[in-house]
């Protein structure tokens, strides 16, 4: 085929295209001469995306605790897309399956190699200063990182680990929520109150949560392995990779960020001061959360030792490869 010839089957078949939908290609081919040709800037809106980095101190590193959570909130979006279209996968492909655990996985080996930005990458005097401006807000506010839960597991595996053998999927899911494992954090050290961080998330999104539970009950990616026929099931590349999303989730992430933690607010008083006075020490530990998406997948050794490993991690966070 010459190009005339190739040109020429090209408008025959966007003729057809067009005519199928009742429009027709004339104006189209005119939209396509007066069209400004696509650049890289315009495609990604580059000039937007930096312009969202607006620090509210002077503090040069504001900006990089600013942008690296923008950039979390991106690898959360990607994990969240590969999340979505397995919960909406109705073929129950075995493959599919595996490969969008291990996308998920390549998300969080990003997120846990590169936390040494927040670890290592900034000066503590300015963090502690600077933080103080950035009152009540809190990475914990991530509705996002809520989101990622809600996909993966029922809301009865988020209950608070002290109170979930009360609970199953027989309570509502409005039940389940009123006792989710992150309404017991960022209360006040002293009081036990909640914090204005927390007040402000549930206020701000408690609708949103509540819908996506609903929108996923019985259908999370956790139901959805359950489903899965005996051979798929004992699949031992899919239960590795469950294996490793549920670790990045739920220990090694968790322990990078308990790593930051540490390093800024440890110490004294005063620098405690800069989560508000918050409980994070008895909080964050995944030791003690228990998280877990997928507890069939795992030995009752496993479970009870879970997150254990965190002092080796913290202490050796080479060794925390994620992927
Ligand atoms: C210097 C860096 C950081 C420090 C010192 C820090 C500190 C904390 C503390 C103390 C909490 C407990 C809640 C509270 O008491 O307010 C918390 C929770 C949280 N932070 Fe950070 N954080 C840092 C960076 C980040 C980054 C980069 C993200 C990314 C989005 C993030 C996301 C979260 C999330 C999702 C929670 C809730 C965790 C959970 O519920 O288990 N944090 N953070």
């Amino acid at each position: 085929m010459n190009d005339k010839e190739r040109i020429d089957s090209q408008i025959s078949r966007l003729e057809e295209k067009y005519k199928d939908s009742g429009q027709d290609l004339s104006s189209y081919l005119d939209g396509l001469l007066y069209q400004r040709y696509l650049t890289y800037w315009d495609y990604i809106h580059l000039d937007t995306l930096l312009s969202l980095q607006v620090p509210r101190t002077y503090f040069p590193d504001e900006e990089i605790f600013i942008m690296y959570h923008q950039i979390t909130e991106l690898y959360f979006k990607l994990i969240l897309h590969e999340q979505k279209q397995l919960v909406d996968d109705k073929s129950q492909n075995l493959d599919f399956f595996i490969e969008k655990t291990r996308r998920i996985n390549s998300y969080y080996k990003a997120l846990i190699s590169s936390f040494s930005i927040m670890i290592k990458g900034m000066e503590k005097e300015q963090f502690l200063q600077y933080r103080m401006a950035l009152l009540p807000a809190s990475g914990f506010q991530s509705a996002q990182f809520r989101m990622i839960e809600l996909y993966a597991t029922p809301l009865e595996n988020l209950v608070h680990e002290s109170e979930r053998h009360h609970y199953s999927s027989k309570n509502s899911i409005e039940e389940l929520y009123e006792n989710i494992y992150w309404k017991k954090g960022a209360t006040d050290l002293s009081t036990g109150e909640k914090t204005l961080t927390l007040k402000q998330f549930e206020y701000r999104y408690t609708p949103r949560l509540i819908r996506i539970a609903k929108q996923v009950q019985n259908n999370t990616i956790y139901h959805k392995y359950l489903r899965l026929e005996a051979h798929k099931k004992n699949n031992k590349e899919l239960i590795g990779a469950l294996k490793k999303l549920d670790i990045n989730a739920n220990v090694n992430w968790p322990l990078m960020h308990m790593g930051s933690a540490h390093r800024y607010l440890g110490k004294d008083k005063d620098q405690v001061e800069a989560t508000g006075g918050t409980n994070w020490k008895e909080y964050l530990p995944p030791s003690f959360q228990k998280i877990v998406f997928f507890p069939e997948i795992y030995s009752k050794q496993e479970l009870n030792n879970w997150g254990k490993q965190w002092v080796d991690h913290i202490f050796n966070p080479d060794k925390t490869t994620g992927d």
